[in-house]
């Protein structure tokens, strides 16, 4: 069972053009991730990278097709269901951080425990350590405007952990960061694939980024151009049957 099956999926928004007609974002998008993945999609800005991954983590309700998460149909949960495996099961990291303003550091990337009644010790413990493997530990305390930008970015990846989910969605992780915080961050990244056995699926448009994965997705118009195993030739042979779909 691949741990992310998503079937025709297809986002329009109701009079969001210039004349006030629909935008169709996504269309009939097929997509199986399976365990252990590392995939990266990358397209032109709007070409509806954003809306896939948002789908795909349950934040947007696709206007048809379904999204299968562990076999789970997320149009079949109901908001506090859903909310509940969005909490444990998936970590996102957002195109702009959404690091609440008036918390710590520590408070932000321990919301998620919080949320799910944790005892306030265990909380802080978990995330404190979810701060110290993105190497923010001395700024814990610390409101997310006394941060750097690659350190925002940073404490946006270290909530996303703090639950150990399955799946970790990236909406470009690397964006706006410098060379050397971005080569930080996708080591992260691949870390958590290589060394937690964790699944990572990342928008971006940095050629760097990309290259970490081990699948490439192209988005054009909405829809998926192309879908091809990366990586060296080790991995490729291992990866068994190839998956280069070119449409
Ligand atoms: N909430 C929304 N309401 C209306 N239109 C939207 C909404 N979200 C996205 N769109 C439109 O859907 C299309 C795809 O947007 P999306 O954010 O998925 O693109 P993207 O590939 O992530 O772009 P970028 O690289 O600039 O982040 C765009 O035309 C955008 O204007
Ligand atoms: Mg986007």
């Amino acid at each position: 069972m691949p741990l992310i099956l998503a079937e025709h999926l297809t986002k329009t928004f109701d009079a969001a053009g210039h004349d006030g007609s629909p935008v169709t974002a996504v269309r009939d998008v097929d997509l199986s991730i399976d365990a252990g993945e590392f995939v990266a999609i990358t397209g032109a800005s709007g070409s509806g990278k954003s809306t896939i991954l948002h789908m795909l983590g349950g934040i947007t309700r696709p206007t048809s097709g379904r999204v299968m998460l562990e076999g789970v149909d997320l149009a079949k949960l109901d908001d506090d269901a859903l909310a509940l495996v969005r909490r444990r099961r998936i970590g996102f990291i957002f195109q702009r951080y959404n690091l609440l303003p008036e918390l710590s550091l520590l408070e932000n990337v321990a919301l998620p425990l919080v949320f799910d009644g944790m005892k306030e010790s265990a909380c802080h413990k978990a995330a404190m350590e979810a701060i110290e493997s993105v190497g923010l530990a001395p700024r814990a305390s610390h409101r997310p405007d006394a941060l750097s930008g690659g350190e925002q970015q940073r404490a946006a990846i270290a909530r996303a952990l703090v639950t150990s989910p399955a799946v970790v969605l990236a909406d470009e992780p690397t964006g706006a960061l410098d060379t050397v915080n971005s080569r930080h961050v996708i080591d992260l990244l691949s870390c958590l694939v290589k060394d937690r056995g964790q699944t990572v699926v990342l928008v971006t448009h940095d050629p760097a980024t990309a290259a970490a994965a081990g699948r490439l997705i192209r988005v054009i118009d909405g829809r998926i151009a192309s879908d091809t195993l990366v990586g060296d030739a080790d991995e490729r042979a291992a990866a068994s049957p190839a998956r280069t779909v070119v449409r």
